[in-house]
């Protein structure tokens, strides 16, 4: 997977890239991170770039680290680099507003999710071409839920039969994604949540192990081992 892949499909894909990683511990913006040699993001981008249906990438990259993005992914991919925002919704408002007229299918793909299959891209991607206006891949939750109070006691037992984890890439109609970030006032770590709010039926696709969000020093150390 080191040949530059020239993307050409119908589908647009934001890559918010911009956090600091605090939870994984000191050493740069988490995007930048390696895992075995390459950064996330690198990571992220190839696979995104090898999904038939890609023909646009735009990744919100840290604001003092455009420049340096751009160089990192020229080699993989045709790749546009914005700069992104205090949070991750303005870092995708920011990549969405790069997008070209043409594409009316986006998707948004955390670079944390670095070794999402680029089948889960796929997937995500046809759902919305087969008519709906929101979708996101979910895995069933494994664990027991309970929900407790402020002091840490268990006030019930969640029936998790009804629950589901999502993950990302996260797909919309063009226009269904940016009514949702015009409309959008509190910030939201999900885009799919954005249109929910504006009453639109978000539909939910398999999602992959592989999918995993890199978030804690654990997590890497359990993408080492999947690579
Ligand atoms: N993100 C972004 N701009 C921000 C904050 C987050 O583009 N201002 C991106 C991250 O780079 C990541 C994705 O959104 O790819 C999911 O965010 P998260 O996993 O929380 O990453 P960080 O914000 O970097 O991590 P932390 O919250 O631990 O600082
Ligand atoms: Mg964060």
């Amino acid at each position: 997977m080191t040949a530059h892949l020239n993307v050409r499909g119908d589908v647009a894909v934001l890559v918010p890239a911009a956090g600091m990683g605090i939870r994984l511990g000191p050493g740069g913006p988490k995007a930048l991170r390696l895992l075995r040699g390459d950064p996330l993001l690198v990571h992220a981008v190839r696979r995104v770039a090898a999904a038939p249906s890609v023909g646009c990438i735009v990744v919100a990259a840290p604001a003092d680290s455009v420049d340096f993005v751009a160089s990192l992914l020229a080699p993989i991919a045709d790749v546009t680099v914005v700069a992104g925002g205090a949070t991750r919704q303005a870092s995708v408002s920011a990549a969405l507003a790069a997008v070209p007229a043409a594409f009316d299918i986006v998707l948004v793909h955390d670079a944390a999710r670095a070794l999402t299959p680029p089948e889960l891209v796929e997937t995500v991607a046809s759902a919305v071409r087969g008519g709906h206006g929101a979708v996101i891949p979910v895995l069933p939750v494994v664990d027991t839920i309970k929900q407790v109070d402020i002091s840490g006691v268990v006030l019930t037992t969640v029936d998790r039969s009804a629950l589901r984890a999502v993950q990302t890439p996260q797909g919309f109609r063009r226009d269904v994604l940016v009514k949702a970030h015009e409309a959008a006032i509190d910030d939201h770590t999900d885009d799919a949540g954005m249109a929910e709010k504006l009453g639109v039926e978000v539909h939910t696709v398999p999602g992959s192990e592989a999918a995993l969000k890199i978030t804690r020093p654990f997590d890497l150390a359990v993408a080492e081992l999947l690579l």
